[in-house]
C-alpha cells in the first residue's frame, strides 16, 4: 500500500484477539474461522452480533468487500474481515462479475445462472473464446477506518454442459487451466488448494500475520 506521496506504507499486522467475519453465510463463517484459529484469532460472525447487511453498492469486488468490512468494524469496535467473489467471463466483458449471486435470482437458482452464462456466450457467435476467471477480494478493516485489501484469482474456461455436483455456484461450468475436470467434479480439498479464495487468503496471511 502506498500513501498520497507514493511512499510504500507498511501493511498493518493483525494481532491475536477477536475478529468479526462480516458475512451472514454460516458456511463461509465456519470456513474462515477454522482458517484463522491457528493464528490465535477468535472469530465472531456479523449475524451473531446482529449487524445489518449493507447494500453492495460498489462497482468492484474490492469496493464491496471494503464496504462490508468497514461497516462491521465501525459498528462492532473490532477488526472485521469481509470477502466478495464472483465469476468473470472475458467474452461477456467480465459478466456476471460482481452480480454473480444476483444472476441466480431470488431463488438462488444456479442451474439457471449457469444457463444464462452459457446462452450469453453462445449469443456471441461460434468463434468466441470461453476464457473466464473467478475473483475473490478480501478486505480487513479496523475500527479507526484503516483497511487492507487482497485480491485472488484463478483462470480457466467455461464448458457446457455442467459437470459434477461437488461444488456450488458456477463450479460445474468452470474448468481451471491445466485440469481436465470442472471445479464441480473436484474434491473440495483439491479445489481449495488452487481457488481464488485460497489465493486471496494466502496473500492476506503472508501480509498481516
Ligand atoms: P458472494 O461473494 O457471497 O457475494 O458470492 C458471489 C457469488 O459468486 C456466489 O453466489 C457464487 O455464485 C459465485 N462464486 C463465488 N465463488 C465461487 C466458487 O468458488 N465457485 C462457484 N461460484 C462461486
Amino acid at each position: 500500500m502506498s500513501d498520497e506521496f507514493g511512499q510504500e506504507q507498511a501493511i498493518r499486522k493483525l494481532g491475536p484477539g477477536k475478529l468479526v467475519i462480516a458475512s451472514h453465510n454460516p458456511g463461509k463463517v465456519r470456513e474462515i474461522g477454522e482458517l484463522l484459529a491457528r493464528f490465535g484469532i477468535e472469530t465472531v460472525s456479523a449475524a451473531e452480533l446482529d449487524l445489518p447487511e449493507p447494500d453492495e453498492t460498489g462497482t468492484t469486488f474490492i469496493a464491496n468487500a471494503e464496504l462490508k468490512a468497514m461497516q462491521a468494524a465501525d459498528l462492532s469496535g473490532l477488526p472485521a474481515l469481509a470477502d466478495d467473489s464472483g465469476l468473470c467471463v472475458e467474452a461477456l466483458n467480465g459478466d456476471p462479475g460482481i452480480f454473480s449471486a444476483r444472476w441466480a435470482g431470488e431463488d438462488k437458482d444456479f442451474g439457471l445462472a449457469m444457463q444464462l452464462v452459457w446462452d450469453a456466450i453462445e449469443a456471441k457467435g461460434p468463434d468466441v473464446g470461453h476464457d473466464a476467471h473467478f475473483v475473490c477480494a478480501l478486505a480487513l478493516a479496523w475500527p479507526d477506518g484503516h483497511v487492507e485489501v487482497f485480491e485472488g484469482r484463478v483462470d480457466g474456461t467455461i464448458s457446457w454442459p455442467p459437470r459434477g455436483t461437488k461444488g456450488f455456484g458456477y463450479d460445474a461450468i468452470f474448468q481451471p487451466n491445466g485440469h481436465t475436470v470442472s471445479f464441480g467434479e473436484m474434491e473440495p480439498e483439491q479445489k481449495h488448494a488452487m481457488s481464488h479464495r485460497a489465493d486471496a487468503f494466502a496473500q492476506m496471511v503472508a501480509a498481516v500475520f
